[in-house]
């Protein structure tokens, strides 16, 4: 993949790429911080694909797990201050690193964009109704170059055939997986699937 290094211009983010880049990867051990930088370009990729904002697509895709590494203290503080679903409280950092992280994005990153603010509370469960902007940062986490699992190089067909097939190739894969190891189920994570999946069972 070319890398492409955006300069922003929309003015979502109050300083240059380049900074953005550097406080993301304060944050994180250099293995996530490299998986960010392959989602910002994948889904720089899927909205050049889709005709969605490449800039939104590169913040986002670049954000979307910026809170991945915080503590399980951290995410329940935040849960319990800002009255999140208490129901959060019963999952763990696979959640909270999306529904929650967002509000780090935005309080520590200074992003107010909203519908970059919800891609990224999106990233991990998913909705019944996505904005392509979610669509693109949900799949391009899944799909990103260095992604290796069973079935992934279709998740990859199904996403430039159709965006719409690939978040429902993820949905599908998504409960395969928590079932198969007896994960607890969100949900949210379940009402998306219900939303995405059931009534296209042709899509795959
Ligand atoms: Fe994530
Ligand atoms: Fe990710």
């Amino acid at each position: 993949m070319t890398e492409k290094t955006l300069i922003y211009h929309e003015g979502i983010v109050p300083y240059p790429r380049t900074e953005l880049v550097e406080r993301v990867q304060m944050r994180l051990d250099d293995a996530r911080f490299q998986h960010c930088l392959r989602v910002e370009q994948t889904a720089i990729r899927l909205a050049e694909q889709n005709g969605g904002d490449v800039e939104k697509a590169s913040i986002a895709g670049m954000c979307h797990d910026y809170a991945k590494q915080r503590t399980a203290d951290e995410f329940k503080a935040v849960i319990l201050q800002q009255h999140m679903n208490p129901e959060l409280l019963e999952y763990g950092n696979g959640i909270w690193h999306g529904v929650v992280g967002a509000y780090f994005v935005e309080k520590e990153l200074d992003i107010h964009d909203q519908e970059i603010l919800n891609a990224i509370r999106r990233h991990t469960i998913a909705a019944p109704e996505m904005t392509l902007l979610d669509k693109i940062v949900f799949v391009a986490d899944f799909i990103e170059p260095k992604r290796d699992f069973p079935g992934v190089e279709d998740a990859r067909k199904a996403a430039d055939r159709d965006i719409d097939d690939g978040v429902r190739y993820e949905l599908v894969h998504t409960l395969e997986y928590l079932i198969q190891t007896h994960s607890k189920v969100y949900p949210g994570t379940l009402t998306s699937y219900n939303a995405w999946v059931p009534q296209k069972k042709g899509a795959q």
